[in-house]
């Protein structure tokens, strides 16, 4: 069966269009055979719901970030979701967070990091980020303390990484949560430790334009047995039985429990403690996820081979004239997504004209998310309570006038080139 499935994969994969370099499109998957073989396997298991391959997906995760616990979700969206949330849980008691409670982060972000603070009646405080670094500026984060204040919820930016240092050094004098969305910044290493490992809870991404993908997919992960009891409930409907899918009576009182105004002998199965949903991935999901964790640490060295060819060339033909080229901090190891220019003001030409001139020439670009995300019409038209420290300034200047190119495995040398002659004749003409 083993050999029949592999054929088939094999197959399956052959079908794929080899890509011509003067087309460089945004993010696209990255995988091969293996990737099929693990899902039709999946599929052949008929158990479909999370199992071994999750498990494994899970263990192989957090054996590689050295983190205790990994729980894989359905998106990137659910897992701050359910992050955020389980900061809300009456069990952290007087550290719970609750209606009115402060939360900082930033405008310049996706808009799913804000959401789970909204959408839990906490207020986010938006403050302005750094020019160069895209990352959050740590004094506007001072400013923004007040006794409200619970937490910091913010993502590191492009596979950049934000200020670690100083922002633990801030959450422990204010005794602050973080919730690190490290959706962009897979293997990315602040002080030879990997980013989505610091605080108390963090999220990665699996969607397909990521480092590695599920298809769709995410996971939380924490350091804290205790949040990772909640996340779990959380994720699993908030059912108060804790047997895994397909498990019966773990606790050895599946009848015996007697919880709010239920009768006696009722099914632990289905007492709920809270008003939650289903956020589970399927083992399909996680099979392909386990292919790709085994190609990830290659990923990530093509990944930071692509973005050392365009800085290079870009510094070497001397657009830093025209761009701020993407800048990290020096503690950091970025593992990058994309390849980021913001124009420096007074130029003869707009973002718009070279994005535009980009994209006719089939060279793929992206924004960066939803800057400034207090402009957004669902922001303007769903959200009343929230503040703003100072002003956004960077915030504005960067939604207006950066943009990013592709940098992920696929891409090749001959695709770059490509990429490079495009800019120079466009700049060359102004
Ligand atoms: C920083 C960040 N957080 C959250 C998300 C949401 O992830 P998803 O699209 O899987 O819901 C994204 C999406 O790319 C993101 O870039």
């Amino acid at each position: 069966m083993k050999e029949k499935i592999q054929e088939l994969a094999e197959m399956i994969y052959a079908t794929q269009k080899p890509r011509p370099d003067n087309v460089v499109p945004v993010a696209w998957k990255v995988f091969d055979a293996t990737e099929i073989q693990y899902a039709i396997e999946a599929i052949s298991d008929c158990h479909w719901t999370e199992w071994r391959f999750n498990a494994e997906f899970e263990k192989k995760l957090w054996e590689y970030l050295w983190i205790k616990y990994v729980v894989t979700t359905n998106s990137g969206s659910s897992a701050n979701l359910l992050a955020f949330t389980a900061l809300t849980a009456h069990e952290l008691k007087d550290r719970r967070i609750q209606k009115g409670n402060e939360v900082i982060t930033v405008a310049a972000g996706f808009p799913t990091t804000v959401n789970p603070i909204i959408q839990n009646w906490a207020v986010p405080v938006f403050v302005d980020i750094e020019l160069e670094t895209c990352e959050i500026d740590i004094e506007e984060i001072k400013k923004a303390l007040s006794p409200k204040t619970k937490a910091i919820m913010i993502a590191h930016t492009l596979w950049n990484a934000f200020n670690v240092k100083a922002i633990r050094e801030i959450c422990d004098e204010h005794k602050l949560w973080l919730v690190e969305d490290n959706c962009d910044a897979l293997g990315t290493k602040y002080n030879w430790e990997f980013t989505g490992t610091f605080w108390d809870i963090s999220t990665v991404s699996f969607y397909p334009a990521h480092h590695i993908t599920m298809w769709e997919g995410w996971v939380v992960m924490t350091n804290n047995v205790l949040l990772k009891k909640i996340i779990k409930s959380f994720r699993d409907w908030w059912r108060d039985c804790w047997c895994a899918t397909g498990e019966d009576n773990s606790c050895n009182n599946r009848f015996g429990w007697q919880l709010g105004n239920l009768p006696k002998w009722f099914d632990h199965k289905y007492i709920y403690s809270r008003i939650w949903y289903n956020l589970k991935i399927t083992d399909m999901q996680a099979a392909i996820g386990v292919a790709q964790l085994d190609k990830l640490e290659d990923y990530i060295a093509l990944r930071k081979k692509n973005f050392q060819y365009y800085y290079d060339n870009f510094s070497k033909l001397g657009y830093d004239e025209y761009f701020h080229l993407p800048k990290s901090y020096p503690e950091v190891d970025a593992s990058w997504f994309g390849f980021w220019l913001t124009l420096k003001p007074n130029q003869k030409f707009t973002r718009e004209d070279m994005v535009m001139f980009l994209n006719e020439n089939k060279i793929g670009t992206r924004l960066l998310f939803a800057w400034n995300y207090l402009k957004q019409p669902g922001f303007i038209n769903y959200v009343e309570d929230y503040r703003v420290v100072w002003d956004l300034k960077n915030t504005d200047y960067i939604m207006e006038n950066t943009f990013w190119i592709w940098i992920y495995q696929w891409i090749t040398v001959a695709n770059m080139d490509y990429v490079i002659s495009k800019f120079k004749e466009f700049l060359d003409a102004r």
